[in-house]
């Protein structure tokens, strides 16, 4: 297992696309630069979409313009097409990720193409991104399942996985959108997309709804993934995906990581802080068992 591990913060973007009220511009701000201020170096700021699929994404472009320029901190953003790349070059964007299916009904669903189509989509989006230097992150989504067509065979992650690093994405992020996998299948799909393109090009991206996002982790950690996604407070799911719910938590992946002697360079009192402060303003408590448990009981650590 490698000696530490990149966590890609994606609360303001999937978590917060999921939920029924949209935040403030200046609330969106002030929670990325507090998981800026936790030390998560990767944070997803928005996507450029559709505002009548995703309204609580439409503010991305004043999101990203009013956020400091740190040199030390990405704020890549979902672009689903040319049209989303041309706003996000417009608004500043030094990142983008495109997002990809295994599973057919879900990309229609999600994207409004198939997957061929998506791929063809993507063209011109790499395209651009290659000359203005900006890195493409590609997601390929329901790889351990799909809410429509149930289970989706490993050979269709893989083959979309290549298409998206052909198309000149420099990470793929396998992603369990229903949290329905669990550890022997998620780390059997890890081993065959590797075979396809390498461990060194993957991500996880786990949804925890069903319990199993911890778990699913350490198995593909166990294969060399060494780049994981998650949300503070355990926030997110997607809106054209029924039954998704929030990520696995970022408190609850670095305590993880952490207590196995894996660095993640994240302040986990300060993600902690954060994942309280959108909690807040969408009126709930984190969904996050160590920042419950830190309410409760405080920080244990620091007495061992
Ligand atoms: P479409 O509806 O299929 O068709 O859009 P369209 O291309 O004809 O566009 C329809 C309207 O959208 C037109 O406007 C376009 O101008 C506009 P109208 O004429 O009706 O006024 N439009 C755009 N507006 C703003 N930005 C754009 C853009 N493109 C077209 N980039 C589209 C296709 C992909 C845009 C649409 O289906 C869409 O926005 N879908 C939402 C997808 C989404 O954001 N899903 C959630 C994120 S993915 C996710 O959560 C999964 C992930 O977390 C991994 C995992 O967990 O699995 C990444
Ligand atoms: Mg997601």
């Amino acid at each position: 297992m490698s000696g530490s591990v990149r966590v890609v913060e994606v609360g303001p973007r999937d978590g917060l696309q999921n939920e029924k009220i949209s935040l403030p511009v200046e609330v969106k701000v002030e929670f990325i630069r507090r998981l800026a201020a936790a030390k998560l170096r990767t944070i997803e700021a928005g996507s450029f979409v559709s505002p009548k699929r995703v309204p609580q994404m439409a503010d991305t472009a004043e999101v990203l313009r009013r956020l400091q320029a740190d040199a030390a901190v990405r704020y890549p953003v979902l672009v689903p097409n040319t049209k989303g790349m041309e706003d996000a070059l417009a608004a500043g964007a030094g990142e983008v990720a495109v997002f990809a299916s295994a599973s057919e009904t879900f990309s229609r669903k999600n994207i409004g193409c198939s997957i061929a189509e998506s791929i063809e989509r993507f063209r011109p989006v790499l395209e651009l991104a290659k000359a203005r230097s900006i890195a493409v992150r590609g997601y390929v989504s329901c790889v351990l399942g799909c809410p429509y067509e149930g289970q989706i065979a490993a050979a269709a992650v893989g083959s979309v996985s290549r298409q998206l690093v052909e198309l000149g994405c420099y990470e793929i992020a396998l992603s369990d959108t229903i949290g329905i996998g669990t550890p022997r299948q998620a780390r059997d799909v890890v081993r065959a997309v590797a075979d396809e393109i390498g461990i060194g090009m993957l991500a996880v991206h786990f949804h925890d709804t069903r319990g199993q996002a911890l778990a699913n982790i350490l198995a593909c950690l166990e294969e060399g993934v060494a780049v994981v996604d998650s949300a503070v407070a355990g926030l997110g799911g997607c809106p054209y995906a029924p039954g998704a719910s929030g990520n696995v938590s970022t408190e609850d992946l670095v305590f993880m990581l952490e207590g196995m002697g894996v660095s993640t360079g994240v302040n986990l009192g300060l993600a902690v802080e954060a994942g309280r402060f959108i909690s807040a303003h969408l009126g709930r408590g984190s969904g996050s068992k160590v920042a419950q448990a830190m309410v409760s009981h405080g920080d244990p650590r620091q007495a061992m």
